[in-house]
């Protein structure tokens, strides 16, 4: 009896170091992942600008236009979201499955459907063992408190500034973007 609780100590001794070791090997895969990513490009703040200067996945409250039009002051605009899993303002209430579902199929934890501006379309190519280890990450950093503003339907005006991703400054004549545009 004794020889086998002291086989048991031994075991849980050696087991739980090895646990700890993979779930932590998996949210570090998961971080070099996010870097690589460009996760932090869009989800903190200042990063759509060129200029870092909120705490890494918090959130910006520098919005992304969705809506085509290249002209309007008016584009709907969504902001990317706080992504620790902070309760309140944050992906807190998020399993790790709803994480996982998120990236392979842009819908939310709510039954939303993202944008593609979170460019889940590309995620959703991720193997099993990178977007657990992705999922994995997400959720041991720290919860932050940080509300990040709600989207701007198209047409109404925004307090909050905003970029747009992927839009002509200069289209020279006779290239196939230039007869893609309309006269
Ligand atoms: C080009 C900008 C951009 C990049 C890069 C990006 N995201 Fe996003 N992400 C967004 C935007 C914008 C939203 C909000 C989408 C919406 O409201 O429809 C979002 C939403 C999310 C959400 C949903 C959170 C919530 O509370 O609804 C998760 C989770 C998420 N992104 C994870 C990631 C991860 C992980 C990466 C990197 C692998 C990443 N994102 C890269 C822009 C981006």
């Amino acid at each position: 009896m004794r020889i086998r609780c002291l086989g048991l100590i031994a075991c849980i001794t050696l087991f739980l170091p090895l646990t700890g070791m993979a779930r932590s090997s998996a949210a570090e895969h998961g971080e070099y992942l996010a870097t690589i990513l460009g996760c932090g490009g869009c989800h903190t703040e200042g990063a759509l600008l060129g200029e870092p200067s909120g705490e890494w996945l918090t959130g910006s409250r520098i919005g992304v236009a969705y809506t085509p039009d290249n002209t309007t002051q008016t584009p709907g605009i969504i902001f990317p979201s706080n992504l620790t899993p902070d309760k309140k303002t944050g992906i807190g209430r998020w399993s790790k499955r709803d994480i996982v579902r998120f990236l392979r199929t842009g819908m939310d934890h709510y039954g939303v459907q993202a944008n593609t501006v979170m460019p889940w379309p590309n995620y959703a190519l991720l193997s099993d063992k990178d977007v657990n280890a992705l999922a994995e990450y997400l959720l041991s950093l720290d919860p932050v408190e940080n509300q990040i503003p709600d989207s701007i339907e198209p047409g109404e005006p925004s307090t909050e500034a905003f970029v747009r991703i992927g839009v002509y400054l200069f289209i020279p004549e006779e290239t196939p973007a230039a007869e893609g545009q309309q006269p």
